[in-house]
């Protein structure tokens, strides 16, 4: 049976399929930065469980407390990509969804339990003394099971030439494994979500907790630490990336295309630009720089998307039939979420700053 025979026809768009182009890499880097401080700031935390001193220790009870509002925050800044997503690619997101849909729904009892374990972590810190930081990586490793969850989807979807398996197990249980993009896809993924996430925690600490100076001097330097250093392995793990790819796919990054060449380009001196700035232990210069590089990979991500799709399907393609209302009244709903978020934001951080 053909791989494209297998996929569903794709649903009409009430909008030109630029318009959900545009949110989806709008918003998906949301969703990133808001993961990467996550896993970062676990990450932190958990090394400072294992260096001694106060400072550390309190570092460690300080990132407790922002744990709980960064894992909700990936949570719900996940929702509007996973909209976007699936508007235009739905019919191949739900095909891999369903392969899948054991890993899949377990996403949510996964993610119930990790959620609660962060408060754990943070209302009973110091009553669980040296328990704390099991607390904590069973909350890492959780979280990191549903990224493998979602990588695992999201490279599927692209690869409708692997869901004729369905027909000898239909049970739900698929995964990608065989692969060979799911594992430095993956690797690529977290390596630079736990970068990232450690430049979070320089800057957290730099700015929230400047008022207990030497704790803020240990975020600072480990988060710095953390990042350039795995940024540092990011440059052999994302070429691992490259390399896996389909020769054609990959040749595009090397010339063949000019967008996909460019993006590389822009990508890897930006990357060295943030090592240059994080090895001096810069923090701010090294988040200016890594805002758009995070955005560039993504880019190149949906690069490799469109590259893998090519043989099977084009979104430009799919009938539109407009209906302006539901994106205007989302443009709206978003307008009004962004400034109550970033009101209820500037109230915490003037809350933590009077504290
Ligand atoms: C809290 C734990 C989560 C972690 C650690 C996580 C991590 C990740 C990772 C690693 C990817 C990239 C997968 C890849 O392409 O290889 C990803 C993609 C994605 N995540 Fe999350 N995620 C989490 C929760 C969520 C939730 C709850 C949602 C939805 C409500 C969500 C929505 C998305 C979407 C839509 C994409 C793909 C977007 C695209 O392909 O353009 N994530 N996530």
């Amino acid at each position: 049976m053909s791989p494209a025979s297998l996929i569903p026809v794709a649903d009409t768009l009430t909008a030109p399929n630029g318009w959900f182009q545009f949110f989806l890499m709008l918003t998906f880097p949301l969703h990133l930065f808001a993961m990467n401080a996550m896993l970062g700031a676990g990450l932190v935390a958990f090394i400072s469980h294992l260096y001694p001193g106060r400072a550390y220790h309190e570092l460690s009870h300080q990132l407790a407390k922002a744990l709980p509002f960064l894992v909700a925050f990936t949570i719900n800044l996940g929702v509007a990509p996973l909209l976007f997503v699936n508007v235009i690619y739905g019919h191949l997101l739900y095909s891999s969804t369903v392969l899948m849909g054991l890993y899949w729904l377990a996403v949510i009892p996964i993610l119930i339990v990790a959620y609660y374990l962060t408060y754990i972590y943070d209302f009973s810190f110091r009553k669980l003394g040296n328990l704390a930081m099991f607390v904590l990586l069973a909350v890492l490793a959780l979280l990191l099971t549903v990224g493998f969850i979602f990588s695992n989807n999201m490279s599927m979807m692209i690869a409708p030439a692997s869901w004729s398996r369905w027909f000898t197990t239909p049970g739900g249980t698929l995964l990608n494994l065989a692969d060979p993009t799911l594992m430095p896809r993956y690797l690529h993924m977290i390596t630079g979500s736990l970068a990232v996430g450690g430049l979070f925690t320089a800057l957290y600490s730099a700015t929230l907790l400047k008022s207990t100076p030497e704790v803020s001097k240990a975020g600072r330097k480990l988060g710095m630490q953390l990042f350039t250093w795995l940024t540092l392995l990011q440059l052999g793990v994302g070429t691992w990336f490259l390399l896996s790819l389909p020769k054609a796919t990959m040749l595009r990054f090397m010339g063949g295309g000019p967008i996909a060449t460019a993006l590389l380009v822009i990508g890897v001196l930006l990357a060295v630009a943030t090592l240059l700035t994080g090895f001096k232990q810069l923090v701010l210069p090294t988040v200016w720089l890594t805002l758009p590089l995070v955005y560039v990979m993504s880019f190149m991500r949906d690069v490799v998307r469109g590259n893998f799709l090519a043989p099977y399907f084009n979104p430009t393609t799919v009938p539109v039939q407009i209906q302006w209302s539901p994106l205007i009244f989302f443009l709206v709903t978003l307008a009004l979420g962004i400034g109550l978020v970033a009101w209820m934001l500037i109230r915490l951080i003037n809350t933590k700053k009077a504290c």
